[in-house]
């Protein structure tokens, strides 16, 4: 049987050498000081899309042989990366080495000819593959190998935590479980760039771009796919000079306001997904929302999808998260690990209301880290400080510049432990004056609260904003009962770290157990956690398996 948790951890790692597996996510290596310095966003960026333009996706039937396929593929040209996965479906993710094999692909690609329905044709970088003869019964068909898209089960997750050394580890081991993986990178980029072929059809410069959590490294298998319409080739003006006393300007439809543009773009976009785009289903148009977009499923991907347009700031403030995930190896560990725990406990919830969002939680973790002496990241005022010419950004009067190359960052001198880190991340949390003080990332200290509402966090770079406006009384005070149940059963812990009960979830494990009503002492609370049933069960069934399946089981 495999122990629950070693007789001694080790308490203390050097967070350097932590190994963040981020293979998979936009970014460079965790670890802070080692390895070359990470990307930078916009390269990242650019690298993706210019894959994705060279990208197929296909629907597969259910048995077909992988060799002949991709001989069948190559007569297009060479394919440089492959590979499936199981949706509604099977379906292969296709990368030729150059964009041109794309269009020879079209070519010889047919409309269906539906004997029952009709069909509106759209000539898109997304196929079904058919199989002219069907296989025989008695032919051996081998399946071929899918990536997973989803994220573990709670069962795997608890394994996995249990089966860890330390805290440190425990923080690591759930970030490479959730992060998401190369693939599902990939298919992102690839989903967002097939509905830019569909908005070609109205703005044959504009570019599709995704962010939010999908590119800014705090991203879980599962979560929504945020994407942009960028009109901004179309309105960026001519490079070339007109010669003589002459200016042309193209003839436009004038409307009153930027948000009535977006209304109206988003309008017919969400009509022309609806109509003619693959694969795109429940498509809605919430267009009166303050930030309009459409929403719609792309059932080949499982991407939930919000499109916006004319959302640059939104861009911005996903580099800027990135950078700081990519800073120090601890930032994305401890932010996973902070949102699975709200998730866990119902604090956050995927129907919008009056709940704390994700991003709002990795704004918390990322002030948080801004506070710790010697700082673990820096203020924004401190990354603008250092931003060159290059750097300038003034997107609709907001000052959104900060440095852009990680590499002018000196690295920490802070070595906390994770452990410490998320113990003290309760801590200051539930005891933070949340009803005087506000959270500012921009200068890295408390401000007075210019508003009353339960919980504000000022938007780094609209600043007039709010992000956590949304939030209700009943929801922050469920947060921070929580967080100070968490930093207790973390201190209890340490007292008991010398010998600990074998059949106990330990450390981050037991923090996501499930709670108790509030009302009932944090003594009892424990003691009930520890008695649950359930938990009692699983736990025993991991001693009994535990073996096979370590920490190092990489699911992610
Ligand atoms: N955003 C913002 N202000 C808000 C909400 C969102 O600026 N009040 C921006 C952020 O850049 C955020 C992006 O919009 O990353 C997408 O929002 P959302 O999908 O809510 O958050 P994600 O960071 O993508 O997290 P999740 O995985 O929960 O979708
Ligand atoms: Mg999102």
């Amino acid at each position: 049987a495999v122990p629950l948790r070693p007789p001694i951890r080790r308490l203390l790692s050097c967070p350097g050498s932590a190994s963040a597996d981020v293979s998979g996510v936009d970014q460079a290596p965790g670890a802070a000081n080692t390895g070359p310095p990470p990307r930078s966003f916009s390269e990242v960026q650019r690298e993706r899309w210019e894959q994705a333009q060279r990208t197929v996706l296909i629907r597969c039937p259910g048995r077909f042989r992988e060799k002949p396929l991709l001989r069948f593929l190559a007569q297009h040209g060479p394919v440089s990366r492959h590979f499936f996965y199981q949706s509604v479906g099977l379906y292969a993710v296709v990368e030729f080495c150059q964009k041109e094999s794309v269009a020879s692909l079209q070519n010889a690609a047919r409309t269906p000819d539906l004997s029952t329905e009709s069909v509106i044709p759209f000539r898109s970088r997304f196929f079904t593959l058919r199989l002219k003869n069907s296989p025989s019964q008695t032919s051996e068909w081998p399946g071929v190998q899918c990536q997973d898209q989803s994220p573990p089960s709670s069962r795997k997750l608890m394994q996995l935590l249990c089966s860890a050394e330390s805290v440190d580890q425990q923080l690591h081991a759930l970030l490479r479980a959730f992060q998401l993986t190369e693939e599902n990178c990939r298919l992102r980029h690839l989903t967002c760039s097939l509905i830019g072929d569909v908005a070609a059809a109205f703005f044959p410069d504009s570019v599709i771009r995704p962010f939010g959590s999908s590119t800014n490294g705090f991203g879980k298998l599962g979560c929504d796919l945020d994407m942009f319409l960028d009109l901004d080739e179309i309105r960026k003006p001519s490079a070339s000079k007109t010669p003589g006393n002459y200016l042309l300007e193209y003839q436009v439809k004038n409307v009153p306001s930027d948000r009535v543009v977006t209304q109206k773009i988003l309008s017919v976009i969400g009509e022309c997904l609806d109509h003619f785009g693959p694969g795109c289903v429940g498509v809605q148009k919430i267009l009166n929302a303050r930030c309009p977009l459409v929403r719609f499923s792309h059932q080949a991907s499982g991407f939930q999808c919000d499109l916006t347009t004319d959302n640059r700031v939104a861009l911005k403030s996903s580099e800027l998260l990135y950078l700081y995930g990519a800073l120090d190896s601890r930032v994305r560990a401890l932010a996973f690990s902070v949102r699975h725990w709200a998730h866990t406990h119902s604090l956050t919830s995927s129907i919008p209301g009056a709940w704390i969002t994700n991003f709002s939680l990795t704004m918390l973790v990322i002030f948080f880290l801004q506070r710790r002496s010697p700082p673990i990241l820096p203020t924004l005022d401190e990354l603008k400080a250092l931003a060159d010419a290059e750097d300038d950004c003034v997107i609709k009067g907001h000052n959104c510049t900060f440095v852009s190359d990680l590499s002018r960052i000196s690295p920490t001198e802070n070595t906390e432990t994770l452990e410490l880190l998320l113990k003290e991340f309760f801590e200051y949390f539930g005891n933070f004056a949340f009803h005087k003080n506000s959270i500012n990332i921009r200068q890295g200290k408390e401000q007075n609260k210019p508003e009353s509402c339960p919980l504000h966090i000022q938007n780094p770079f609209e600043t007039s904003l709010n992000i956590s406006k949304n939030v209700s009384q009943v929801q922050l005070q469920k947060f921070v009962d929580l967080a100070r149940e968490s930093a207790w059963l973390l201190n209890q812990e340490d007292k008991s770290h010398l010998f600990p009960p074998r059949n106990q979830a330990w450390g981050l494990a037991a923090l996501l157990l499930p709670s108790l009503p509030s009302g009932v002492s944090l003594s009892k609370r424990k003691k009930n956690r520890l008695a649950n049933g359930t938990v009692k069960s699983l736990l025993d069934s991991i001693r009994g398996n535990g073996s096979a399946e370590r920490a190092t089981d990489d699911s992610g």
